[in-house]
């Protein structure tokens, strides 16, 4: 038997022996979490799933656990908590997700039961996880410049809090698609409000101009110059934004619009900048 994943969780080393029945390759996965990102999780993991209840109701981590396919079936106790506090913090959500029972009563959850699609997709993403760290990422090394220390992926990387691990211009753009702009905007809009200073989504400067650039090589003028005047209001005027916004209202027609926008980022623009901007209002004003 041969071990396919290799773990250490908050220091400590597990060796995972692990039987997958597929095949008889070994898959070292190896996720190290710092202590302070270890505190992390234990702070989510409390604040996800109301200690208080779990105290009364003396939830322990089985010493046996009855339906392990993917983990060894000697993991237990606190390690197997560490992993489950791992995907519930990773993928933003309770136990409840994966597992058949409600809320934070966890002593009358049905843990081995297979029932919820959801906990049979996350041995999958354990299979996955598994070979890109054993499997694809030490190749890297083997085409040269071994990097190090290597980049380990988790569920985290991914997933960012979040069950699809969507993009927020891919949540926009289909939104868009559904709904229509004023829609895509007022989930923008709601988005920022509920996720702003975490890191499942982009809110960064730039961003929005970037989907507005999408749509606008899309054809889709009207929704492009509606995300990159939401990208003002949100995170100010700059040179960049104003260039972008120059050149898809050229592209919709709207050249004094796009007069407009040059001569107000030609203000603002770095010296070495202003040439660009020259040129697009030189053609402009010529035509
Ligand atoms: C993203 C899905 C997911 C979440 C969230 C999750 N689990 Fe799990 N859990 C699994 C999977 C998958 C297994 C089985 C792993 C395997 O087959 O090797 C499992 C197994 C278990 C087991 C072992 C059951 C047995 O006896 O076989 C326990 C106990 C458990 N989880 C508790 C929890 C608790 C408590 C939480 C919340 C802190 C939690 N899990 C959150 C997916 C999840
Ligand atoms: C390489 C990126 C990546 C990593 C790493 C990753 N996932 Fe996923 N995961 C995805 C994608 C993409 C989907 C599919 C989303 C969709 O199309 O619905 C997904 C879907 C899921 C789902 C189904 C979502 C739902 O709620 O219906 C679960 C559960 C899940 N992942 C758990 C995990 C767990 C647990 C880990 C860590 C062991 C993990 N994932 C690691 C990319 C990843």
């Amino acid at each position: 038997m041969e071990p396919i994943a290799q773990s250490s969780f908050l220091n400590s080393d597990v060796v995972f022996t692990v039987t997958p029945g597929i095949n008889s390759m070994t898959i070292h996965n190896r996720i190290n979490l710092s202590v302070p990102s270890a505190c992390m999780t234990v702070i989510m993991f409390i604040l996800a799933i109301d200690v208080t209840a779990i105290n009364a109701q003396e939830f322990r981590w089985p010493e046996e656990p009855e339906n392990l396919q993917v983990l060894p079936d000697d993991i237990k106790g606190a390690k197997l908590g560490s992993v489950m506090r791992e995907f519930a913090t990773s993928l933003g959500v309770r136990c409840d997700h994966c597992h058949v029972g409600e809320g934070a009563g966890l002593t009358k959850f049905d843990f081995e039961s297979d029932e919820k699609v959801t906990k049979r997709k996350a041995r999958l993403m354990l299979k996955m996880v598994a070979a890109l760290n054993q499997q694809f990422l030490p190749e890297l090394a083997e085409i040269g410049d071994v990097s190090s220390p290597s980049v380990e992926v988790s569920c985290m990387t991914c997933h960012r809090k979040q069950t699809r691990p969507l993009m927020l211009q891919d949540i926009l753009a289909s939104r868009l698609e559904a709904d229509g702009i004023d829609a895509a905007e007022e989930e923008y809009r709601q988005l920022r409000e509920d996720y702003y200073g975490g890191f499942s989504y982009d809110f960064s400067s730039g961003a929005l101009t970037g989907f507005g650039e999408r749509l606008g090589n899309e054809g889709d003028f009207e929704s492009a110059i509606r995300f990159i005047s939401l990208e003002i209001e949100m995170n100010g005027e700059s040179a960049g934004v104003y260039y972008t916004l120059g050149g898809i209202q050229v592209s919709a027609g709207l050249d004094l619009d796009a007069i407009e926008s040059y001569s107000r980022g030609m203000e603002m623009a770095p010296d070495d900048w202003k040439p660009f901007f020259k040129s697009e209002l030189d053609r402009l004003t010529n035509e």
